[in-house]
């Protein structure tokens, strides 16, 4: 049988040149960018140089670039960074209740054992935060606003220039997690987000795991959350990890500015899918038609769960996703379908697809021819 991936929004395959790229740090370059003696040194050059390649890209200040390890560390970090920071100037905190858990549960562990307070800005139904709505909700004790660029479920593109420019007009520091974002939508520098800090993670875009990133606008300094030396402008203390900075530093020159996803080969692929589930009965598309991801086409199906649907597509050879992945073996209802005004039975019954470069016509094809079946049988009712 046929492996047909199509859940690329989970994690995307190493790009061979960013494999090649790591391989001489996972041998003769060994060396610690702390140590003094010179096979140190040459790591140290190559992790400035990293750093000044990245910061090219981003038109950044290399400074501005602090390396982690992925998304959850960047998302934690700007968060936890900023509120702890800045918290004798305010303790509220304004987020979006579709965010990666990544992001909600720092919030959360703020608001029960810090003294924050957080307001989950509502959606609309198509998965979008209202700039009006987040205008309301801007408090004097506001000391970070944090909205995602591109929803890991469902794939809607929020107005994060706009709510950045919210932000900045009254002075609060603006985060946004692009983890889903870059590789995917147009991209001309690190300032179109209008964010003072944003997330990237390497493996979303055929980059290794274990690999991110955080942008941090100077001169903000937020408090570390790794405590023990003086690595990354004393922001994240650890050696760090060359191979993965190495294919992460290959994966944003390579795939960024022109993202890896290639909208013109990813849309008409898209439309297929979304046509053909969305014809079947009791099945609705999630994902919105305008300001999406090129490659993520969401559904729920009534009278179905999620776990039962990805079991039988997987039988048929077919990787696809609840949404976020770490929720992917548990019965948990998607918070975003929820946020969206889904159905509690439905929030359950959540398939996403993700595309990427690899995927074909003749893929799509067997998805859809296989899909009417899958769904009936975890419906309970064999065709
Ligand atoms: C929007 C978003 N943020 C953060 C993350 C976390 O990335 P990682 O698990 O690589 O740390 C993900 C990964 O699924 C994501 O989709």
């Amino acid at each position: 049988m046929r492996t047909v991936y199509f859940d690329y929004n989970a994690t995307t395959p190493l790009d061979a040149a960013v494999r090649t790229a790591m391989l001489p740090f996972l041998d003769a370059e060994f060396g610690n960018p702390s140590s003094i003696h010179h096979v140190g040194r040459r790591a140290r050059a190559f992790l400035d140089e990293a750093r000044d390649r990245v910061a090219r890209v981003f038109a950044c200040k290399p400074s501005e670039m602090i390396f982690t390890s992925g998304g959850t560390e960047s998302n934690n970090l700007a968060v936890f960074g900023v509120a702890r920071h800045f918290r004798d100037k305010g303790r509220h905190i304004i987020t979006s209740m579709v965010e990666h858990h990544a992001l909600l549960h720092p919030c959360e562990y703020l608001s029960e054992k810090e003294g924050f307070e957080v307001t989950f800005l509502p959606v609309d139904r198509h998965g979008r935060v209202s700039p009006d709505d987040l205008r309301k909700a801007l408090r004097p004790d506001t000391v970070l606003v944090s909205v995602m660029a591109a929803n890991n479920e469902i794939g809607t593109l929020q107005p994060v220039a706009e709510l950045g420019a919210l932000c900045h007009e009254r002075g609060v520091l603006f985060h946004t997690d692009a983890a889903q974002w870059f590789g995917k939508e147009p991209f001309v520098d690190i300032h179109q987000f209008n964010a003072d800090l944003v997330s990237v993670c390497a493996h979303k875009f055929h980059g290794p795991k274990g690999a991110g990133a955080l942008f941090i606008r100077s001169p903000l300094l937020p408090d570390p959350i790794l405590f023990g030396g003086g690595h990354e402008n004393e922001l994240r203390a650890g050696t760090e990890n060359l191979p993965a900075i190495a294919g992460m530093t290959e994966a944003i020159e390579r795939f960024v500015r022109a993202p890896v996803f290639n909208r013109e080969q990813l849309a008409p692929l898209a439309t297929k899918l979304r046509d053909a589930a969305g014809s079947i009965a009791g099945v609705t598309i999630r994902s919105p038609r305008e300001e999406c991801l090129a490659n993520t086409v969401s559904f729920s199906a009534k009278g179905c769960d999620s776990i039962m649907l990805l079991a039988g597509l997987d039988l048929e050879g077919i990787c696809a996703s609840s949404g976020s992945a770490c929720s992917a073996g548990s019965l948990e209802p998607s918070h975003v379908l929820k946020a969206i005004g889904c159905e509690a039975d439905e929030s359950n019954a959540l398939v996403r697809f993700s595309l990427g470069r690899e995927s074909t016509a003749e893929e799509v094809q067997t998805v859809c021819a296989a899909l009417p079946a899958v769904i009936n049988r975890a419906r309970g009712c064999e065709l």
